[in-house]
């Protein structure tokens, strides 16, 4: 049995949630177009669709909301907010966004021009499709540990360091307006990328003048995995490893949806002067003034708290240990997952669930219908209905290495009994694993097509 740590508070308020009867879910998810992102969330029972956004603030956020300045420009929440990233991430600029994309979209629109090269060890969708709006590349570059499911590499985050180096030479740093990271790497499982491998991508950017960006959505858990597995920082702090991990960056961009507890909001910061300026322009542009971008003052406030909350080793320690409890329950029942679990998420390899569906009929997707027919739960493919592409030469059908569903923990929000739920859930849709068949496109657009599409069983 897995060992579950005492959530480290108490609950204050409560929302009622609802199992809805079987045969009601069947007409939901019929209605739905076979897409868990089109159902009615009062529809669902437990909701692992995201961690982001769906986090529970805590009273000292409630509190700093109620305070919130809302006043246009120079509002006390935005030094409040200010004082906070100065402290936690360094950087000589930085605007708030509405959320992570709004920042991705910006610094793209700055950037990155028509035939560049954008590589990170894996980029998250958002950032594919913004790079990708403004007629660049992204390009992965992850470690191949990261496409082994059952390997336990620590760090399997980490960028090729000799496939980084080769990349850059063929492509030619003039192609690359900046190099990225994301930790965690959340397309590839929610893993860590280790400090050593942050220094040494840093490194090889700055030999070549390429300026580099964290996308650091998930900052607080990388670096909380960084403190238990990477020799030398265990008597470290999760704020100063973050800082160290910061330092070695030219900006960032960031969803404050996560690691920052709050239910919207985003960041984007940086030290070169004629950047931000153009950033400013662009911001002013499409979000808002430079000290709100697109979010009222109470965000600010509770984004401010949240970043400190997010980093508290206490709520890290048993965040990281609510995630091990639910692997531990699904890895019991010989389900595979990627192993080890990440931070936010646990990703179930539903390619080995369901070896019998091909990748063009999407065992991911069958498999988070299921979760909702079985046990009213939401969770979400990362497969190839999110992935897979045309080749930009060939047009031919591009499939990711792997199939997964994700599920999602939101922070501060579920307890140990409904984590044992879900995994109860999976174990019997896996006694029934070979019966299940596949899923078509009726409609499908061109990028983000997951969110919008529309299915019938096959
Ligand atoms: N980068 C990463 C690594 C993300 O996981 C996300 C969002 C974003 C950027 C974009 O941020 O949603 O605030 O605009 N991930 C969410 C998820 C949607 O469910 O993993 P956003």
């Amino acid at each position: 049995m897995p060992t579950y740590d005492p959530e480290p508070f108490r609950i204050k308020v409560v929302e009622p949630i609802k199992l809805i009867s079987p045969d009601k879910r069947r007409t939901a998810i019929a209605n739905a177009g076979y897409n868990v992102f089109t159902l009615r969330a009062e529809d669902i029972f437990i909701d692992l669709l995201t961690d982001s956004g769906t986090g529970a603030m805590s009273h000292h956020q409630w509190a700093a909301l109620m305070e919130g300045d809302e006043s246009y420009a120079g509002a006390r929440s935005y030094f409040e907010l200010k004082k906070a990233v100065e402290d936690i991430f360094g950087f000589k600029h930085f605007v708030p966004t509405h959320q992570g994309r709004a920042a991705e979209n910006i610094i793209a629109a700055v950037l990155v021009k028509h035939g560049n090269h954008i590589p990170s060890n894996m980029h998250f969708d958002t950032t594919d499709a913004n790079i990708r709006a403004r007629g660049g590349r992204p390009v992965n570059l992850v470690i191949e540990e990261a496409f082994d499911p059952a390997n336990p590499h620590p760090f399997k985050g980490n960028m090729d360091i000799e496939k980084l180096q080769a990349f850059i030479e063929q492509t030619g740093p003039q192609n690359i307006p900046m190099g990225m990271i994301t930790i965690t790497n959340n397309a590839g499982g929610g893993q860590p990328v280790s400090m050593e491998n942050i220094k040494a991508v840093a490194t090889l950017y700055h030999s070549y003048g390429i300026p580099f960006f964290i996308d650091a959505a998930r900052y607080a858990e990388n670096a909380y995995f960084i403190k238990l597995r990477e020799p030398g920082y265990a008597n470290h702090t999760p704020i100063e490893i973050a800082r160290e991990m910061f330092s070695c960056a030219d900006g960032f961009c960031m969803s404050a949806k996560k690691d920052a507890i709050v239910n919207i909001g985003g960041l984007l910061a940086l030290n070169d002067d004629v950047t931000f300026q153009r950033i400013s322009n662009e911001l002013i542009l499409r979000e808002g003034f430079v000290s709100y971008g697109g979010l009222a003052g109470r965000d600010l406030s509770a984004m401010a708290v949240g970043l400190y909350e997010g980093l508290d080793e206490d709520y890290l320690a048993y965040r990281l240990n609510q995630t091990a409890y639910l692997a531990g329950l699904i890895r019991e029942q010989g389900i595979g997952l990627i192993e080890p679990p990440g931070g936010h998420a646990i990703y179930v390899d539903a390619g080995s669930l369901l070896p019998h569906i091909p990748h063009a009929e999407f065992p991911g997707q069958v498999l988070a219908v299921e979760m909702y027919l079985e046990g009213g739960i939401r969770t979400c493919e990362i497969g190839s209905v999110m992935f897979a592409h045309p080749h930009p030469d060939t047009g031919e059908i591009i499939y990711p290495k792997l199939e997964l569903v994700r599920l999602a923990i939101p922070r501060r929000v579920y307890t140990q009994s409904h984590l044992s739920y879900v995994a109860e859930t999976l174990g019997k849709i896996a006694q029934r694993a070979k019966k299940l068949k596949g899923y078509r496109f009726t409609y499908a657009p061109e990028l983000l097509r997951h969110f919008t599409a529309r299915f019938e069983p096959i």
